[in-house]
């Protein structure tokens, strides 16, 4: 978490307002750039979620997020950006709630998803990396923390998020491409980046895909070859990663699957620093696969079937709490009736018990 003198967690932001309209219910996160609250807009009543950073952080981001969310625009698959402002003691950024990450998801359903359900992700997300870099933005830090789904009527869409690390490729007026670079140091997470952008290469949207093309193989194999490397220091780690990345076969780690991946993977690699992607080329060569395979393109992920399970046996388990809490009230009201009646001897308090068959016979 960035270092501030403000510590969010004492602040008591609960029932704050934010904006004027936006008020904060229930912290739902942490990130590195402060909290993650869910809060609701008091004037229509919609979900929202808001980002929170101390005012007095060492790198505020959050406004930057803000520029970048207003310059890419509404866009279907990123998160309505609401507002942004600065309140006397944070910052906050506030867009659409959205729903569990792919990674809770890949949790949920046991570290590992179907083709089915593979296909349907990437191709969203190779639209969503599209629809970016068509504004002129690289996102530097694609993974599957920052694939998000929606809710509701949008529980089926798949949302990127998460550009805080974002940057301009190109001149969003001219087009002029940035130029290349080979000392930068690496923005993003390790796992999931380029090799390019590991050797301290300037990222370009070539970086952006072959990342997508490691979250592919993550979602597809469960683990990626590089993970759980252990070395002395986080240089020797990052180092440890470049190697492996760099001198993996990819004919040989993806014999087993269907050759589309294998092809994904060098066509990202064999991109060049200004190279514009054929997104068109590589969602086409998924289609094929998933027509290939007779699926049909119904947006039933692994875990819908699963998230409906857990809402039955939720509603199920709140269906039982309330039960028993209904029959504490009932067993406490007795015995509360029960005391009263012993203490003054009252006989008009009538009892609750049924009659026994001896009383009915003597009333008889
Ligand atoms: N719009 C949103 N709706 C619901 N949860 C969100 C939303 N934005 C972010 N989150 C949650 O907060 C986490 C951190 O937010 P993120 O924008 O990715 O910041 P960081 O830079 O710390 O990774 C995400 O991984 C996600 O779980
Ligand atoms: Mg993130």
């Amino acid at each position: 978490m960035a270092s501030s003198r403000v510590n969010l967690s004492n602040l008591a932001l609960e029932n704050r307002l934010v904006g004027g309209k936006y008020r904060l219910l229930k912290s739902i996160g942490s990130g590195s750039f402060g909290e993650i609250y869910q809060g609701i807009n008091t004037q229509d009543g919609k979900d929202v979620a808001v980002k929170i950073e101390a005012a007095d952080v060492k790198y505020p981001l959050l406004r930057y997020e803000s520029k970048v969310y207003d310059q890419i625009g509404p866009h279907a698959g990123l998160p309505t950006f609401l507002h942004y402002g600065s309140e006397k003691r944070f910052n906050a950024l506030v867009m659409e709630l959205l729903g569990p990450s792919l990674e809770d998801l890949f949790n949920l359903c046991h570290r590992r998803f179907s083709l089915k359900t593979v296909l349907m992700i990437s191709d969203q997300l190779l639209m969503r990396l599209e629809c970016v870099h068509l504004h002129s933005f690289i996102h530097r830090d694609v993974k599957p923390d920052n694939f998000l789904m929606g809710l509701g009527r949008h529980s089926n869409k798949l949302y990127l998020i998460d550009f805080g690390l974002a940057k301009h490729f190109e001149d969003p007026v001219s087009h002029q491409h940035i130029p290349y670079r080979e000392d930068r140091n690496l923005t993003g997470t390790a796992r999931y980046a380029s090799i390019n952008a590991q050797r301290g290469i300037e990222q370009s949207r070539r970086d952006d895909l072959e990342s997508l093309a490691y979250c592919i193989m993550y979602f597809n194999m469960g683990k990626l070859p590089w993970q759980g490397v252990v070395a002395a220091n986080k240089q020797q780690k990052y180092e440890k990663i470049w190697e492996l990345k760099q001198s993996m076969c990819i004919d040989e780690v993806f014999r087993n699957w269907p050759n589309e991946f294998a092809l994904f993977i060098k066509y990202t690699r064999n991109l060049r620093f200004t190279d514009a992607p054929d997104y068109v080329y590589l969602r086409q060569l998924f289609r094929f696969l998933f027509r290939q395979q007779n699926h049909q393109y119904d947006h039933v992920y692994d875990w819908t079937l699963l998230q409906q399970e857990q809402k039955e046996r939720d509603r199920d388990r709140e269906y039982r709490r309330r039960a028993k809490q209904m029959l504490e009230q009932e067993l406490g009201r007795r015995q509360r009736v029960k005391l009263q009646r012993d203490e003054i001897g009252d006989s008009s308090i009538k009892p609750l018990k049924h009659k026994t068959a001896e009383e009915r016979r003597h009333r008889k």
